[in-house]
């Protein structure tokens, strides 16, 4: 029985994996984060605000849009984890699988993680995973090298505040959190073209973790392509920073949108895009620039959507810029109430990981 196929963002979806709001923490400060809200567990109020639409969600997915959904293990990420490496007082939780796995045509990741409080959370996808692999003969189940986490692993001058000169010139010299000691990426940071995968260098991901990724998949024909958005002062995962909203067809281009006060570096564009079946254009506004309160995310949450199909996407309600620009294209949309689940690290496409949509790996770029 085939599970595990999934190439792109947009192909009909048949079935997901949308994450769990429970046993929720903000991570302590560590060395390759410094919170910017109360740290530790969420409160249950919020808890239960998220839990309310995010199973809204799993509802329109399996009646409205006729999806298989699985929900993780609700593991309790308020314990403290010590390894020989550190040693912390609370995890993160497992809201965002597509943080942590990374599916890749019939391949699932795990992918390395960059934070500490992650560093177990992919084993709240043991269940289904391992249910895949018993049922799915094809599947390949990978768990990318896990990195110690140690000091060395982060740079210690990073300038934290986003507001200072230092830390624009850092981010200009592609320079982050994290350095090169050991291969690291976050899942969310890889966009999937088909053929093509485009992957953001950032606090989550290095370029050994993206070589690591390069060198995994070259023997499949696939290519990795490393991008950068220096106008975002804090670079976490692409997936509100480069969005396909519209598949290429034989007649026109597909198209990717990215948040115009943080594009895509015109050397990136230049040298990956040029003469491929995409073009680039700028995302519309937020509805919002405000995100709720202890949302570590930035307004460009309103692009993080999902797309249940190549006409057809779920998107939240109040992001109303967003859904006219797509409906304008041809582009169905699914509204749902979201915004009270943005405190749990995104929005609808941070908080699923699509296993299975029908359609191959296809080629769009030269
Ligand atoms: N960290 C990015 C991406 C979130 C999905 C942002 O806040 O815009």
């Amino acid at each position: 029985m085939k599970i595990v196929n999934s190439h792109n963002e947009w192909d009909p979806l048949e079935e997901i994996i949308l994450g769990v709001p429970d046993f929720w923490c903000t991570p302590q400060k560590e060395p390759g984060y410094l919170p910017t809200s109360r740290t530790g567990k969420q409160s249950d109020e919020y808890i239960h605000k998220a839990a309310l639409q995010i199973d809204n969600l799993e509802r329109v997915l399996r009646f409205q849009c006729n999806v298989t959904v699985r929900r993780p293990d609700k593991i309790d990420f308020t314990q403290p984890v010590r390894t020989p490496f550190f040693s912390i007082e609370h995890q993160h939780g497992a809201s965002c699988p597509r943080d942590t796995l990374l599916v890749i045509g019939n391949e699932i990741i795990e992918s390395t993680m960059s934070s500490r409080a992650r560093y177990f959370e992919s084993m709240a996808y043991r269940t289904i995973l391992n249910d895949y692999f018993e049922k799915d003969e094809d599947m390949l189940w990978t768990m990318a090298p896990k990195p110690t986490m140690s000091e060395n692993m982060y740079n210690s001058d990073f300038p934290f505040d986003t507001n200072c000169q230092e830390r624009k010139d850092w981010i200009q010299n592609y320079k982050y959190v994290i350095n090169e000691a050991e291969p690291c990426f976050d899942a969310a940071e890889v966009l999937r073209l088909g053929k093509d995968l485009i992957v953001q260098q950032s606090m989550t991901a290095n370029r050994k973790g993206i070589d690591w990724l390069r060198r995994h998949v070259k023997s499949r024909g696939y290519r990795v392509h490393e991008v950068h958005f220096p106008g975002d002062l804090n670079p976490v995962h692409i997936d509100a920073s480069l969005v396909p909203l519209v598949p290429p067809t034989n007649e026109r281009k597909g198209i990717l949108v990215n948040p115009p006060d943080r594009p895509i570096t015109k050397e990136d564009k230049d040298r990956i895009f040029t003469g491929s079946s995409w073009e680039i254009l700028d995302a519309p506004f937020p509805n919002s620039m405000v995100v709720p309160e202890s949302c570590e995310s930035s307004a460009w949450l309103s692009i993080n959507l999902l797309m249940v199909g190549p006409d057809k996407a779920i998107v939240e309600e109040t992001e109303i810029p967003t859904i006219n620009f797509l409906e304008s294209l041809g582009i169905k949309c699914i509204r749902v109430p979201y915004r009270d689940s943005y405190r749990f690290g995104g929005s609808i496409h941070c908080q699923t990981s699509d296993v299975r949509r029908i359609g191959e790996c296809h080629n769009y770029f030269p």
